[in-house]
Parts: structure tokens; C-alpha cells; sequence
């Protein structure tokens, strides 16, 4: 009696609770990674359309490191700003379930970090997979400082369609022959619109078209017959840009990190009128 009596009490009860939603926990947790970057976000000199500037980039690289993660993974940036700007980091397309301050809008969800200061974001990418980016949210600094953040689905599940063969990422992007913080600051300064980019980009580098550019283009080797996942993103600041490939049709099976029903091939040009992501 004296047994029954323990086991009916009620703290018994959500202790044995409270032990069996460990156990969920634990186990549909238990392949989930965490993921540790350090992004110095520092001067680099890069030299696009003949000219070399001190571009504000993150290690150095022009576009930023490539983030992969499964979905259920969890992401620890730290973010140490050796440049002369305030600069935060945002997760565009994340959703930050209860982790509002990983966001990164200065001055919505943090204050800048200062030159010379550093911010580290933490946050769990749950049910999301597909293609997404990163980029400063500070100023025009996002010409320079982005990158992709790629999703996996979770640990043991795959796509919802053929696997493909390769997958690349496509950076579309903008680049001025100028700071591009001068740039924001005239028109700010003058009310006039910003000047428009001297170029646009593929993966940071000017295509065929423009001045300086005969080892600036990016080349993604194919062969014949097989199917390629790209993973494109708009990372311009001001243009609608329109994506396709000559004589080639293209199958739309996903959207800001959310798989979509395989659209039908198709030859027209993509529009990707915000930064959005296939
Ligand atoms: C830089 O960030 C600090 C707070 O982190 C803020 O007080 C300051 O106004 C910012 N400077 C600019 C130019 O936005
Ligand atoms: C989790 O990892 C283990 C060991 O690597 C593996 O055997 C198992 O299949 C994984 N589970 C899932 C759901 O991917
Ligand atoms: C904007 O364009 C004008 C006209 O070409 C040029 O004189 C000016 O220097 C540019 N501003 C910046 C910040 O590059
Ligand atoms: C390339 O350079 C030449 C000579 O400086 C200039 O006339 C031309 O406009 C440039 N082309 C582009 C696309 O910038
Ligand atoms: C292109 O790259 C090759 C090898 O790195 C180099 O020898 C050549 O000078 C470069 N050409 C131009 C126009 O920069």
C-alpha cells in the first residue's frame, strides 16, 4: 500500500514524466551536431575590374566561408570585427525559435559590435532545409560580407527528390569600383539614389564582360546528362536579377530553405526579385 501510495503521488508522477521527456530529448537529439565557426570580419585587399580596395570580408574570403549544417544541427558563430565599422551578422531566412538575439538587425535584436569587439550567435536550425545566406547587417557592409548557408536535411533523411550528382552554390551579387560605405553615405548625405554597382558577380567574380575579368569567371565543370542541384542566391543589394541557363531547363524544387512540389522544366528566366533562394 505504502509502495502504491508513492507511485500515484503526484510529484512521482512528473518526475517519471519529466524522465521520459529526457529520454525523447536525448534521443531526437542524438545525432544533432554543433557547429563552431570563428568569422574575423577584417580588411582584405581584393582586386575586381583592374582595381584593387580594402574590402571589408570575413577571413579574408570574398564571398564569406560556405556554412553546412543538417537541419536540427545547431550553429555557434563567433564574430571578432577587426574592421573599422560596427558590423552584426544576420541569418537571412533562419527562423530563431527563442533565440530572437541570434538574429542580428543592429539595433533591433542587438547593438552593433564595435571595432575590436566581438559577439558570438548561437542558434538551432529546426525544420528548415535548402539554401539559405548570411550577411552583415550594418550599413551597405552585406556588399562584401555574406555567404551561403547550406542545410542538409536531418542526419538518415534525404530529398524529396533524385539525388543529385553535384551541387553548387551560385552567389549573385554586386560589386562598386568604390567603398561601398562611401557609396551609401553620399547618397544619404545628398538624398540622391546610391550609385548603381560598376559590375555584378557570380561567387564574387565579374563575368566575361568586363575589364580584368579573363581568370575572374566562375567555372562549374558538368558533364553531359547528369542532374546539378544550384543553389542560388541573390546577395544583391538593390537589383531584381533574372537567372537562367542558355539552351538549358531548369526545375525549381525548392524556396527559402523549404523543399517545394519539383516545378516542370522550364526555359524562362528565373526572377529573384528579393534576395531569395532556390
Ligand atoms: C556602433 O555601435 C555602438 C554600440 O554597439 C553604438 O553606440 C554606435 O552608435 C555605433 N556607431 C554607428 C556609427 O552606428
Ligand atoms: C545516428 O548516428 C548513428 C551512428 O553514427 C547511426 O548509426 C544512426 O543511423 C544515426 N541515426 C540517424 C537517424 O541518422
Ligand atoms: C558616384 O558616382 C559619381 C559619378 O560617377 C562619382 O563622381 C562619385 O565619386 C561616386 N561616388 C562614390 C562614393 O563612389
Ligand atoms: C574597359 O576599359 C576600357 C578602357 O579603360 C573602357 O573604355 C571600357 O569602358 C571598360 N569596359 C567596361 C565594361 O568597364
Ligand atoms: C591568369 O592566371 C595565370 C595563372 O595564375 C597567370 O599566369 C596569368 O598572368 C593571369 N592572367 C591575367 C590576365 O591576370
Amino acid at each position: 500500500m505504502e509502495i502504491f501510495n508513492s507511485i500515484a503521488n503526484p510529484f512521482c508522477s512528473f518526475f517519471i514524466l519529466g524522465l521520459l521527456l529526457l529520454f525523447a530529448n536525448a534521443v531526437s537529439l542524438a545525432n544533432a551536431t554543433t557547429h563552431n565557426h570563428d568569422f574575423v570580419v577584417q580588411a582584405t585587399p581584393v582586386k575586381r575590374l583592374c582595381k584593387t580596395h580594402s574590402t571589408i570580408t570575413v577571413n579574408g574570403q570574398y564571398p564569406g566561408p560556405t556554412l553546412e549544417v543538417n537541419d536540427g544541427d545547431t550553429l555557434v558563430v563567433n564574430v571578432v570585427n577587426k574592421a573599422r565599422y560596427n558590423v552584426t551578422i544576420h541569418w537571412h531566412g533562419i527562423r530563431q525559435m527563442r533565440t530572437a538575439w541570434a538574429d542580428g538587425p543592429e539595433f533591433i535584436t542587438q547593438c552593433p559590435i564595435r571595432p575590436g569587439g566581438s559577439y558570438t550567435y548561437r542558434f538551432t536550425i529546426q525544420g528548415q532545409e535548402g539554401t539559405l545566406w548570411w550577411h552583415a547587417h550594418s550599413s551597405w557592409l552585406r556588399a562584401t560580407v555574406y555567404g551561403a548557408l547550406i542545410i542538409h536535411p536531418k542526419e538518415g533523411s534525404s530529398y524529396p527528390f533524385a539525388k543529385p550528382t553535384r551541387e553548387t552554390p551560385l552567389l549573385l551579387g554586386e560589386w562598386w569600383d568604390a567603398n561601398p560605405i562611401d557609396v551609401i553615405r553620399e547618397a544619404l548625405r545628398t538624398g540622391a539614389t546610391p550609385n548603381v554597382s560598376d559590375a555584378y558577380t557570380i561567387n564574387g567574380q565579374p563575368g566575361d564582360f568586363y575589364n580584368c575579368s579573363s581568370n575572374d569567371t566562375v567555372i562549374v565543370p558538368v558533364d553531359s546528362g547528369e542532374t546539378n542541384l544550384l543553389r542560388i542566391i541573390n546577395s544583391a543589394l538593390n537589383q531584381q536579377l533574372f537567372f537562367t541557363i542558355a539552351n538549358h531547363k531548369l526545375t525549381v524544387v525548392g524556396a527559402d530553405a523549404s523543399t517545394l512540389n519539383p516545378s516542370p522544366p522550364q526555359s524562362s528566366c528565373w526572377d529573384l526579385v528579393r534576395p531569395q533562394m532556390f
